[in-house]
């Protein structure tokens, strides 16, 4: 089914992302960064809590969370004229087909998710590999916001105001070995908790699995989020713990991680599993390289809805090239999507 256009100037059917090309993804399973706008602490920095944001629903915020959030360093990074997508559709147009391939499914069941408590293991190529409860896990690190452009390869973006550290600050604890080449990001496997993986429809060979190569762990931009929104992170965004490329679509953003492993080849991972010829292992944002199935030239930003489908131009490397694209100088992008 197309969308259809009120009028032809507010742009072009083909503009809009058909709401066919997400039923048939489905149908597939059944600091200062430079170019960035960075600012030193805002007016509302002393306040702790949500409110910053309108229309932020309470969470229960485990205490080690609680007890960092004061130190966090608010706006590190930050994205300037373009508004923040509001808390509502950021938490109620999800993908996390653990609990659901309909996007208010993460919604409707992420609450039967556990999140308290919660370890992390760090295994493969380090020097100090464990399993670390997460309030001991989150010790080493101080919390930072980041405001940060999300675009899905199935064409829809957002603008979100995460917080958590850099990935960077986690290698530098766990000391890599000359052999690590790679990290690999485990999401837990808990079908009693998760229906979509108790369901006998789906090629998804569960746990979610994503990867990174070490250098692209290693820019700054690239962290592990706790929290959106100045709380903690809700269950259907991936709580407790979640990775962020801001570069690369969406679903290279693993949510609910339990495992991370150092490792010395290319993980295989999920949607490259299912679909290598359509997802790629690197899927940086790229407006050149169209999926298969459709353009990439351009986004729905959200909200958008039929009569302001908020549609624009995305950007290379999402608007992040000045920071990332010097990581990609000798690879060709068009085989490496
Ligand atoms: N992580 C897991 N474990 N399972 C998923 O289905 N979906 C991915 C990614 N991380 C997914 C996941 C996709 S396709 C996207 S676009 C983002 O999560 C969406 O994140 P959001 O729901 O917080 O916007």
């Amino acid at each position: 089914m197309l969308i259809k256009l009120p009028k032809a100037s507010d742009c072009h059917e083909s503009d809009v992302t058909p709401e066919s090309f997400y039923l048939s993804r489905r149908s597939l399973l059944g600091g200062a960064l430079a170019g960035i706008a960075a600012s030193s602490l805002p007016r509302w920095a002393s306040a702790n809590d949500a409110s910053r944001y309108a229309d932020v629903e309470a969470g229960k915020a485990p205490s080690w969370f609680a007890d960092k959030l004061p130190e966090t360093k608010w706006q590190a990074v930050t994205v300037t004229g373009e508004a923040i997508t509001p808390f509502k559709d950021a938490t109620h147009y999800n993908n996390f087909y653990e609990f659901g391939t309909g996007k208010g499914d993460p919604a409707t069941n992420a609450g039967s998710l556990q999140t308290e408590p919660w370890s992390v293991v760090i295994d493969g190529e380090v020097a100090k590999p464990g399993r670390y409860a997460l309030e001991d896990f989150m010790k080493p690190y101080q919390l930072e916001e980041r405001i940060y452009r999300l675009r899905c390869v199935e064409a829809w973006s957002m603008v979100i105001p995460w917080i958590g550290f850099p990935i960077s600050a986690l290698l530098k604890q766990v000391e890599p070995t000359s052999k690590a080449k790679y990290i690999r990001f485990e999401t837990l496997k808990d079908p009693k908790s998760m229906p979509g993986q108790r369901s006998s429809f789906g090629l998804i060979d569960w746990p979610y699995v994503e990867g990174l190569r070490l250098d692209e762990a290693m820019n700054p931009l690239a962290i592990l989020a706790v929290g959106m929104y100045g709380r903690e992170l809700p269950n259907q965004n991936g709580a407790p713990l979640r990775l962020v490329v801001p570069w690369k679509y969406g679903f290279k953003s693993v949510k609910s991680i339990v495992r991370i492993s150092l490792v010395n080849e290319q993980p295989k991972t999920t949607w490259q599993s299912i679909a290598a010829d359509e997802y790629g292992f690197y899927a940086n944002v790229n407006p050149t390289v169209d999926h298969p199935r459709w353009t990439q030239a351009r986004e729905r930003r959200l909200p958008s809805g039929l009569f302001s489908p908020n549609v624009r131009e995305t950007q290379m490397f999402n608007g992040y090239s000045d920071e990332v694209a010097s990581l990609y100088t000798n690879l060709d992008l068009r085989k490496n999507y």
